[in-house]
């Protein structure tokens, strides 16, 4: 601790040149220092914190997953096959489906079956659209049910990914609940719903491990109190017939920090009394969204958040704070889970997260909460896995908000036009952490300073994590700062380099981004890094994203 401090003091870096000679003058004339604890693991890092999230919301499925069999758009079974194929390129581990809020007003059973005999249902986000446009029937504004289980869990075999279902609490009983654990995880040949997903292409259960107990059950998903929530999670959870496979229950959790959710859940759960048997819970969901609230003008919800195209700087530090809040949402959620759960078995699940701009970018009407994505989404996505890489002891899975056409997305669609966004970017070079062992960092560097409101904030110029496989560090940061590029001695202690390479994502301009016309606006590029006795140096742009993967010697 005694050294962290030491090293955070530009005067001290000085005197550090004294006791480790070269590689610490050259620490003392970087204006920022990264020092990267090989000898400190935090814990393995979830490839799940690397996943994605869908839902029956807009053009999400429609359009943007599934494009239909008969469609001249390049498909498998319907699924656009250029998303499949970036699905693979970021390794995706996990998509969760079919909500948000969409799940539990969803019932499973009208998406089985022969897709012609399938019925037409009024989608939970409805009343999104005018009345003029409810009258053209699109399959956003009234939920087709062509794409279903069958089609989700191929969608995830496809990518490469594994499948997590949210189930309906609000508007099913555990019964059925139930039953759609049976449709999916019964053996081949044994009951009525094996032979239903035989029927459907599938004899071979999908062995679907990880069910969500609901969605947001504080708001959209039922509006309980969290004692009301966990009668019903008993009620959902207790003696689901698990066919072999190790079920995963995530339980619906807080609304960002709302700790009296989680205290007043397990408090209920567990009669008041701390424990070690967390009665099922193997994951208690967590939402932040990050919005530029702070500085709307208007009482109106939309109108009140902020663009996702004009912005300055102001707006984009604003929202690198918000999201950068879910740090403390988890250490705080983790501390309220600490007094329940002796063992500290039960993992975050931190299933949606993102900016959330407010409408006008999207690329056509139907794409409701669709947004364009930039450069900043960039920073704030990195920014967040970060967050999960360095809590990697306590996030067991995440879901970025969502997968295509919505709030933070990778990609963008509009019939056969297909783009990657900044966000994509992102999860391709951080891809590498999945599976890795975090290390403890430390980084300090100047602030980026604002004024707000009259006050002058900060906030930190560079911030990151690092994991290691074998033989190869793999070394994650942002440099939130719009204008200032960051000059970083990165030190390894415990380890020594023999090669690096690093890989920026960013643009001269804060606001750049790829359009349906210009798909290349943001691009991956790669950068040198020099060897340093101790380390290793690097500038890192203003604005920008960046991995360095060392070899270690
Ligand atoms: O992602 C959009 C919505 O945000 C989800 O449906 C809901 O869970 C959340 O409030």
């Amino acid at each position: 601790m005694q050294r962290r401090k030491f090293l955070k003091s530009a005067a001290a870096s000085a005197a550090a040149a004294m006791v480790f000679g070269k590689g610490a003058a050259l620490a003392a004339e970087a204006d920022s220092h990264i020092e990267i604890l090989l000898n400190e693991p935090i814990g393995t890092i979830a490839p799940e914190i690397y996943g994605h999230f869908t839902e029956h919301l807009g053009s999400v499925i429609y359009d943007g997953i599934y494009v239909g069999e008969g469609s001249k758009i390049p498909n498998q079974h319907g699924l656009r096959s250029a998303l499949l194929e970036k699905m693979r390129a970021i390794k995706a581990p996990m998509v969760r489906w079919p909500g948000g809020c969409f799940a539990d007003s969803y019932d499973w059973r009208d998406g089985i079956g022969p897709k012609d005999k399938r019925p037409r249902r009024t989608n939970f986000w409805t009343d999104n659209f005018t009345v003029e446009q409810r009258k053209q029937n699109l399959p956003q504004i009234y939920e087709s049910n062509d794409f279903g289980t069958d089609d989700f869990v191929r969608f995830c075999q496809l990518s490469g990914a594994e499948p997590y279902i949210a189930g309906n609490v609000r508007s099913l009983t555990p019964l059925d609940f139930d039953h759609w654990v049976e449709y999916c995880n019964s053996p081949k040949g044994t009951t009525t719903l094996a032979e239903t997903r035989a029927a459907a292409g599938s004899p071979e259960p999908y062995n679907v491990r990880y069910w969500g107990v609901g969605n947001e059950s504080w708001g959209c998903g039922g509006n309980f109190d969290p004692e009301e929530y966990a009668t019903e999670f008993k009620r959902y959870t207790t003696w689901v017939p698990s066919y072999g496979v190790p079920l995963r229950f995530v339980a619906s959790g807080p609304n960002s920090d709302e700790q009296a959710w989680t205290r007043g859940f397990f408090n209920k759960l567990l009669h008041g009394q701390p424990s070690h048997d967390m009665r099922g819970v193997w994951g208690l969901s967590v939402h932040h969204y990050a919005w530029n609230l702070g500085r709307g003008k208007s009482n109106d919800w939309d109108a009140a958040k902020g663009d996702a195209l004009k912005f300055d700087p102001i707006d984009w530090y604003e929202l690198c704070r918000e999201t950068d809040r879910v740090e403390n949402v988890i250490l705080d959620h983790w501390t309220a889970l600490g007094e329940f759960d002796l063992d500290h078995k039960v993992k975050l699940v931190v299933d949606e997260y993102g900016p959330w701009y407010k409408p006008g970018t999207e690329n056509s009407p139907e794409q409701i909460l669709g947004q364009q994505i930039t450069v900043r989404d960039a920073v704030m996505t990195g920014l967040s896995l970060d967050i999960f890489n360095r809590n990697a002891d306590k996030v067991g899975m995440a879901a970025c908000a969502q997968l295509v056409n919505c709030l933070n997305s990778l990609f963008l669609t509009h019939g056969d036009q297909f783009v990657t966004t900044p966000v994509f970017n992102v999860f391709e070079l951080y891809a590498a952490h999945q599976g890795g062992t975090a290390l403890r960092t430390e980084f300090s560097s100047p602030e980026a300073k604002w004024d707000r409101d009259g006050k002058p904030a900060g906030f930190a110029g560079l911030k990151g994590s690092a994991s290691l496989k074998g033989k190869t560090l793999t070394v994650t940061a942002v440099n939130a700062d719009v204008a200032q590029p960051r000059e970083a001695f990165i030190a390894l202690r415990g380890a020594a380099a023999a090669s690096a390479k690093a890989f920026v994502v960013g643009a001269s301009d804060i606001h750049a981004h790829n359009s349906l016309g210009q798909p290349e606006q943001v691009k991956t590029r790669s950068a040198e890094v020099a060897l340093r006795p101790g380390g290793l140096s690097f500038t890192f742009p203003a604005a920008s994203v960046v991995k360095i993967e060392v070899a270690l010697a």
